[in-house]
């Protein structure tokens, strides 16, 4: 058991959840919390080399073999589901002591995605089994679960027109945002079935609200379960 408080967002690409992360933080600091705010893939200085290497592995290829750390020749290859699984599950094995750390320190810890978006992406997504899943989770996490989890739902659709602004305003494309439409139905699809079979613990939020409509419902869920 912990003594801080945990909690997660997660949701499709484009959902806003990083934004609304953010806005939790700055109103629990607001109200005197000592509020921890991270996310994954990239929580940690490793992870944040492993998050290169799953989002932008041409890219870290290239810096690679300028520093003169890999052969010059090499071209990219498309990454197993497999390679991907673990190297987002080493991701979160090293990001897991930190948040314990935190959590040992009585803060509450808001993080930017956790072990349910590899259910969702690599399971749901990608087909993987989700039983193999579940135990790798078991074992990345050492069973460190979140106290709340923000779902925030949005139409694949909506979410992906949203990420094409966000390109034009200069916000990164990912390898995974590259994924076909049926891919991110999946996703989506998964998320509401995660959140269905444990409501104890997911709460789920129509992401098409405005921003600051967005901040309010989320507040209002964090807000109830701090006793705020
Ligand atoms: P994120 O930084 O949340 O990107 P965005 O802001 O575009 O939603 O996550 C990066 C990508 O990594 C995102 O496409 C989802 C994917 N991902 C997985 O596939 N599995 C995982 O376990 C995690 C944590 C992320």
């Amino acid at each position: 058991m912990t003594d801080g408080y945990f909690i997660t967002l997660e949701g499709p690409d484009g959902s806003g959840k990083s934004t609304q992360a953010r806005l939790l933080a700055e109103r629990l600091r607001a109200a005197g919390r000592h509020a921890r705010l991270t996310r994954e893939p990239g929580g940690t200085p490793l992870g944040c080399v492993m998050r290169a290497v799953l989002l932008h592995p041409e890219a870290t290829l290239e810096a690679l073999a300028q520093a003169g750390l890999a052969p010059g020749d090499m071209q990219a290859e498309p990454m197993l589901p497999l390679t991907e699984a673990l190297l987002l599950s080493a991701d979160r094995a090293q990001h897991v002591a930190r948040l314990r750390e935190w959590l040992a320190a009585g803060d509450v810890v808001i993080s930017d995605r956790y072990a349910d978006a590899t259910l969702a992406y690599q399971g749901y997504g990608r087909g993987y089994d989700l039983a193999t899943l579940r135990a790798l989770q078991a074992m990345a996490t050492g069973g460190l679960a979140p106290d709340l989890t923000l779902l925030l739902d949005l139409s694949v659709e909506e979410g992906q027109r949203r990420k094409r602004v966000g390109h034009e305003d200069g916000e990164e494309i990912n390898r995974l945002d590259l994924e076909q439409r049926d891919f991110q139905e999946r996703v989506r699809a998964g998320y509401l079935a995660l959140a269905a079979a444990e409501p104890q613990r997911w709460v789920t939020l129509d992401a098409r609200a405005s921003m600051g409509a967005l901040a309010e419902q989320v507040w209002a869920a964090a807000a109830l379960q701090l006793g705020l």
